[in-house]
């Protein structure tokens, strides 16, 4: 597996790949890789044949006062899984790779309005930071699929937005989250956990798993089931961040004839957890 930290010789390797007849899949991460990364690289393998995971601590997407210069980097250890998982190549860039004009940088890409409800809202910004960065990697690797976790079910909802608005010839794929044997979402910030915080962590999926039984069964008041959902999570521990009941497609409030998705994010201790269920 070959490891590279330049966008000159990404591009050289990417064209040797595209000259020989490859399929190229592209799994953009921020690294500290877990079982729910390797299952992204996991499906691009079945759907390409030259897998490029890339690992950039993007902080365009980290707001002021969030975890830029605490996320975890482990370069070392991601590419021994990535290696044992069959990727093909790395591409992990420094920060002046990706933004050599660092502050200067003046093209953004935005997707307004579904970037400023839920996640967005929480993080003014955010998206904005994400969609920018897939852009650009979007650009270095000109890849044919690129594969995204469900778990940022509102970060995938952006991407497609983007591809289609821009007409980006890239192939999403989504592919649905990874949990812990007790339900809990694998994410890199669930080490930012005690042990108090992990045994608590799971009552977030049970909380929606429970949400989406009672409508299942019939419920219709959405915002009586999203208050007693809160107001569970918070005396358990949690604070409050958001639980909503929305439509798959357009995550705005959902009417009871829906495709539906419940998206949550909730604080606990020094972590920002966030999951979601479909219906
Ligand atoms: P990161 O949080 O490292 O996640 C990289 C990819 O792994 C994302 O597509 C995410 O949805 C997926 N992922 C994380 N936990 C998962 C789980 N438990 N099961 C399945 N997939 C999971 O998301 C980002 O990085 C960044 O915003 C990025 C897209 C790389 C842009 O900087």
């Amino acid at each position: 597996m070959q490891t590279l930290h330049t966008i000159a010789e990404l591009r050289a390797a990417v064209r040797q790949h595209r000259q020989a007849g490859k399929r190229i899949a592209l799994v953009p991460t921020m690294g500290n890789l877990h079982q729910g990364h390797l299952r992204l690289v996991e499906t691009a393998l079945q759907q390409a044949d030259v897998v490029i995971t890339s690992i950039f601590v993007n902080p365009l997407q980290f707001g002021a006062n969030e975890d830029l210069d605490s996320y975890p980097r482990t370069l070392a250890e991601d590419q021994q899984h990535l290696a044992a998982a069959g990727c093909h190549l790395v591409f992990a860039p420094s920060v002046a790779e990706v933004y050599p004009e660092g502050q200067e940088q003046q093209t953004l890409v935005e997707v307004p309005g579904l970037s400023d409800l839920h996640c967005g809202a929480s993080r003014p910004g955010h998206f904005r930071g994400v969609t920018t960065v897939v852009c650009k990697l979007f650009n270095m690797v000109q890849p044919d699929i690129a594969v995204f976790g469900l778990k940022d079910y509102q970060q995938v909802a952006v991407i497609r937005k983007m591809v289609r608005d821009l007409c980006i010839p890239v192939d999403i794929i989504g592919v649905p989250t990874e949990r812990a044997d007790n339900g809990l979402a694998l994410s890199s910030r669930n080490g930012y956990l005690t042990p108090e915080e992990l045994a608590l962590a799971p009552l977030l999926q049970r909380t929606l798993q429970q949400t989406a039984t009672a409508i299942r069964n019939g419920a219709q008041d959405f915002s009586a089931l999203e208050d007693s959902a809160q107001s569970s999570l918070e005396a358990a521990g949690f604070r409050r961040d958001y639980f909503r009941i929305l439509n798959r497609d357009t995550l705005k409030p959902a009417l009871p004839e829906d495709d539906k998705v419940i998206l949550a994010a909730a604080f606990l201790g020094r972590a920002r957890l966030i999951d979601n269920i479909e219906i």
